[in-house]
């Protein structure tokens, strides 16, 4: 059974097709699903999601690029759903650079909220970070993120860096740009991270692997994430969905 780590199917890309993807996915060997909240809204549509389907798991969280929506009315609402029974972690929450809005103090602001969050309801993190490794970094060893511990999703750094998140006791969400012909830090990173460590996931709908680059991502398309982890490290795809799967449930506490 293959475990996707983070997928948005709240998202309106789906809009047209939902219920009969996700009812598709078990006949393809996707038994587990966590859809990860990054606004109020994906929080909200991510509850009905896990009301819905057994199958699907939820986290609550505002991402960085959608913070300026957050006060503290938020943050009590986002508290109150980490309560419920199918949600599992807080996230995704962190820091995007990339994208400049809004201003980086405003980003930290929350991201820090956010954290503190995590902490006062004994949950794992889902960290996104782009463009902004050393301030994520930086910020998650004085605020010891380590005591929640968590996932870097879509893990896009060096191994250098990924040294000091295993350091930290952190897993690593490997996604489809690890198929691309481009990725070779990436690519070093994963060969260097312990298969105990690493997730797959999609992050649907963006960032489908090849051979299907550039489409919309679904969850359908992890066997070829699966395909090239074990083409690095060496091993078959069917021990990398196994080793992963139980790396999920233990980090979300499951099964
Ligand atoms: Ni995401």
């Amino acid at each position: 059974m293959i475990f996707e780590s983070h997928a948005h199917y709240d998202d309106e890309a789906f809009h047209e097709d939902r219920d009969e993807l996700l009812n598709s996915l078990a006949g393809h060997g996707i038994g587990m699903v966590i859809n990860v909240g990054a606004s109020l809204a994906g929080c909200r549509a991510t509850l009905e999601l896990t009301e819905k389907y057994p199958f699907i798991y939820g986290t609550m969280g505002v991402h960085p690029s959608e913070t300026q929506e957050l006060s503290e009315e938020g943050i009590a609402w986002l508290r109150e759903q980490c309560f419920r029974d199918k949600v599992v972690a807080v996230g995704e929450i962190g820091l995007d650079y990339y994208w400049k809005e809004p201003e980086p103090d405003l980003q930290k602001k929350w991201f820090e909220r956010q954290l503190g969050l995590a902490r006062e309801v004994r949950m794992p993190v889902i960290i996104h970070s782009r463009d902004a490794a050393k301030d994520t970094l930086d910020m998650m060893q004085a605020l010891h993120a380590e005591e929640m511990g968590g996932v870097v999703h879509c893990y896009s750094y060096s191994k250098e860096l990924a040294r000091e998140y295993l350091n930290m006791d952190f897993y690593f969400g490997i996604g489809g740009v690890i198929t691309f012909k481009n990725a070779k830090k990436l690519k070093e990173a994963v060969a260097y991270i312990p298969l105990e460590r690493i997730l797959l996931e999609t992050d649907s709908p963006y960032l489908s692997p090849e051979p299907n680059r550039g489409k919309r991502n679904s969850s359908l398309n992890l066997p070829y994430i699966a395909e090239a982890v074990a083409e690095l490290k060496g091993i078959g795809s069917e021990e990398v969905i196994e080793v992963t799967r139980q790396n999920a449930e233990r980090l979300f506490r499951l099964g």
